[in-house]
């Protein structure tokens, strides 16, 4: 197939590019920034058009030229960091709403099939005890002035108006719903303690690389639930494959339900791991508040767990467990 990939230099698109060329499919990339596909592998396969430019400063109709001729677009545009989320909101809605939008825009256009990667935060507060599911759990999220929940409302919106292209303007679609993909090449580390805050996983790792307390915010008594990347671009293969269109016009959850985790129990867990694949001692753990650490309008969710039939169906079963999930990530970073 020809895959456009729009955002496909970051941490999860530069697992999907490099998976996609070794399934001898043709790739055109447009990123902002490519330094992750060449840190998996410099030699990047002729198939894969790397092509540097911000989706921004493209028109519609640029855009439209640059997908013109792909069977799928895969878009993972997204700031999707929680420390964004209250220091920049109107940013957020800009390019997780605004610029995804044009992507529906010229996909529907074009006839082309759009798999949009959205968010697990789409769900908001946990109400109950269940896991996720896709089509039946209610989104439910706290009040305007909890500025966090602006991503949601943009990822939620922009999942509602995709399902509406595909039922009024006849888009194939599927949405997916990552549920905290760790592994090496994440997001950026830290360098100091005044940087500002990735999320959880490669601040916790942060610290550790450069000995800096691990903050546990609001006690760390939220829950989440880590898959480790290689089961989750299994699935996104799955996805973007679509045999017997079981993935057509709908969303699906992407997350290893048995590993999650309390927040603080991780924190206790990766600096054990790390001290004992490292030697050096375990770093602090202090406690801080949520609003002191990211800023007014923060509030948590307090618990993810997907529900991932739809995924089982398709033949996916997850092979990291919480333990190999967090000592392959770990030992990655132990040794750079
Ligand atoms: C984020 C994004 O908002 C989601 O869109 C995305 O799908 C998800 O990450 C993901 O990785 O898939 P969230 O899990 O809330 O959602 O973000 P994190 O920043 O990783 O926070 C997880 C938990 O750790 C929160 O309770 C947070 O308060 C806590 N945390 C974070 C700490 O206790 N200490 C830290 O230093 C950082």
């Amino acid at each position: 197939m020809r895959i456009v990939a729009l955002g496909g230099g970051g941490y999860i698109g530069s697992y999907l590019v490099h998976r996609l060329a070794d399934q001898g499919h043709t790739i055109w990339v447009l990123d902002t920034n490519m330094d992750k596909i060449w840190e998996h592998d410099k030699d990047v396969p002729t198939t894969v058009d790397l092509d540097v430019r911000d989706l921004r400063a493209m028109s519609e109709a640029e855009l439209t030229e640059y997908c013109r001729g792909a069977d799928v677009v895969i878009d993972l545009i997204a700031h999707a960091t929680p420390a964004l989320y209250v220091k920049s909101p109107i940013e957020v809605v800009e390019l997780n709403y605004n610029e995804n939008m044009r992507v529906v825009r010229v996909c529907a256009a074009l006839d082309i099939r759009l798999i949009q990667f959205s968010s697990c935060e789409v769900y908001g507060l946990a109400l109950d005890e269940e896991p996720f599911k896709e089509d039946k759990s209610p989104m439910v999220l706290g009040p305007v002035h909890e500025t966090r929940w602006i991503y949601a409302s943009a990822k939620q919106l922009l999942e509602r108006m995709v399902d509406a292209y595909g039922i009024h303007r006849n888009l194939d679609y599927t949405v997916i719903r990552p549920f905290n993909f760790v592994g090496p090449f994440m997001d950026y580390l830290r360098g100091a303690e005044h940087d500002p805050v990735p999320r959880v996983f490669p601040q916790f790792i942060a610290s550790l690389v450069h000995g800096f307390p691990m903050t546990l915010v609001n006690g760390g008594h939220s829950h989440r639930t880590f898959t480790y990347i290689d089961d989750a671009i299994d699935a996104c293969m799955l996805v973007i494959e679509n045999r017997n269109n079981l993935f057509g016009h709908r969303a699906v959850n992407v997350g290893t339900p048995g590993n999650g985790i309390l927040i603080r129990d991780l924190a206790n867990r990766m600096r054990m791991v790390y001290a004992s694949l490292t030697g050096r001692p375990q770093v602090d753990i202090i406690e801080g508040d949520g609003v002191g650490f990211y800023g007014d309008g923060y509030v948590d969710c307090n618990r993810r767990v997907p529900d991932v039939a739809r995924l089982e169906e398709a033949g996916w079963a997850p092979q990291y467990d919480l333990n190999a999930t967090i000592r392959k990530t770990l030992s990655y970073y132990a040794q750079t």
